[in-house]
């Protein structure tokens, strides 16, 4: 069961039936334009969306909103210091901030960064510094559980390649979002050291799930069995130069970021950047309060009987789903729980949005938004007009925001995607009427076929 007790809450939404369809049609059948207002239960993404704990709220009122020198940074560093080992500590107003001061320091014109899958904000910096992402991801479903590892033979072999010398960071990030949320092994993060020192290459970390990470490893890696996660976790930042966080995620926050290294050279150069863009150093676009609660999460957010109920539930809740008929990607992670959208609609081709269509079958049957991570996210359009050029797979992410629904509200998503499952032959593919040239499936509008 949750181990906590709900203390404040907050009304949901029951729109009708007739009020859903309604609000997806006026939004372009595009969830991301559809209002929570109208969302009966909201697993469109786990960031920013955590629910606080008391301590966190109190905290709260204890900020000191100096604009130099708050003690709520230093707190917020004590914690930082003290999780990561790492001396040098940045706040920042979200992870996308932290990516483009911290890989803008160490990437130029022609460079590589190499990773195990650079997220897409992650890759947007990458590029917007001249720089190219290599992603060298390892099989997904892996027997040892670990398909978030980067594959180090491919690494190796680009190191020791012409191109090798253009390779100015390896970034493993943990857990791997964009490869199913699985996590990364302490051997291979130990791999990547090893080739890193051999190469001079520095090993940065995308830390944003490093506590779901560092509970995984002790349930799926039988030498870790019994350590505590914030031991674990610490290893893995001991093996790295340095990392930087999304605290949206695991810092049980709404609003946050982080940038934590050894160097001492690369944060001066970091926070020469920060000031331009965020805010002076001990700051970095929050608020002196905001920098208490992120504290406090990241003391709460290696709690052992935290973790396993965050990744217990999220097991339990991709069986309800799997029992109702939905084809669950195996194994399930901690912060979400993916679904192959291409087995589950195989009458709808990747460029007619299968992914679009269950998310949006499952909205207007039961009030539920979920993400797709298909041909409308990582597809192209086609230069000769043609059909879209699809993504490699059609999945729908059901995201879990931490401490905020009960198992009853995740039975509630799983009976709605019973039904859609049961009518699924005659869910319609969509086609695109509208759409940006870059990250199009923010405002894209779309029209059901047939
Ligand atoms: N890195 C990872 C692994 C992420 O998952 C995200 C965000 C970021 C960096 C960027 O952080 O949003 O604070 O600027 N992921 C969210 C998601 C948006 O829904 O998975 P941010």
């Amino acid at each position: 069961m949750e181990p906590f007790r709900i203390k404040t809450i907050e009304p949901i939404p029951f729109p009708s039936r007739e009020e859903r369809v309604r609000a997806l049609a006026a939004a372009g059948h595009n969830l991301f334009r559809v209002p929570a207002s109208a969302i009966s239960v909201d697993l469109l993404t786990d960031s920013g969306t955590s629910a606080m704990s008391a301590q966190q709220w109190a905290a709260l009122l204890s900020g000191d909103e100096s604009y130099a020198g708050a003690r709520s940074f230093e707190r917020f560093e004590t914690v930082v210091r003290d999780l990561t080992g790492y001396r040098e500590v940045i706040p920042v107003h979200q992870g996308r901030a932290a990516e483009r001061i911290l890989l803008g320091a160490m990437l130029g014109a022609g460079d590589i960064s190499v990773g195990n899958t650079h997220f897409d904000t992650t890759r947007a910096s990458v590029e917007a510094a001249g720089a190219t992402a290599a992603d060298f991801p390892e099989s997904q479903s892996p027997a040892s559980g670990f398909g978030g590892n980067i594959d180090l033979d491919k690494v190796e072999r680009l190191l020791c390649s012409a191109d090798g010398a253009r390779v100015r960071c390896v970034v493993l990030t943990i857990t791997n979002n964009a490869a199913g949320g699985q996590p990364v092994s302490i051997d291979n993060v130990a791999g990547a050291r090893a080739l890193c020192d051999r190469h001079g290459v520095p090993l940065l970390l995308d830390a944003s799930r490093f506590a779901e990470n560092a509970y995984l490893v002790t349930v799926r890696d039988p030498e870790h069995a019994g350590v505590a996660p914030r031991r674990v976790a610490r290893e893995m930042f001991t093996l790295a130069d340095g990392c930087w966080a999304s605290l949206k995620k695991d810092g049980l926050a709404n609003i946050g970021g982080l940038i934590a290294l050894n160097s001492q050279e690369v944060a001066a150069r970091c926070r020469d950047q920060l000031i331009a863009v965020e805010g002076f150093p001990t700051y970095g676009g929050l608020a002196g309060r905001d920098l208490e609660a992120l504290a406090q999460g990241l003391d709460e957010v290696t709690d052992p009987a935290y973790l396993r109920y965050r990744s217990e539930a999220a097991q339990w809740f991709g069986s309800r789903l799997a029992a109702a008929g939905v084809p669950v990607v195996e194994p399930v992670g901690c912060h979400a729980v993916y679904v192959d959208a291409a087995a589950h609609l195989p009458h709808i081709p990747p460029h007619e949005l299968p992914a679009t269509a269950f998310a949006n079958a499952l909205y207007s049957e039961g009030g539920v938004r979920v993400s797709e991570l298909g041909t409308l996210v990582f597809g192209r359009r086609n230069p000769d007009g043609g059909p879209d050029l699809p993504a490699p797979r059609e999945l729908v992410r059901f995201a879990l925001p931490r401490r905020v629904y009960t198992s009853n509200h995740l039975e509630y998503v799983a009976e709605a995607a019973a039904r859609v499952t049961a009518a699924k032959d005659r869910i319609p593919g969509y086609r695109v009427v509208e759409q940006a040239d870059t990250l199009r499936h923010f405002t894209a509008v779309l029209k059901p076929l047939g």
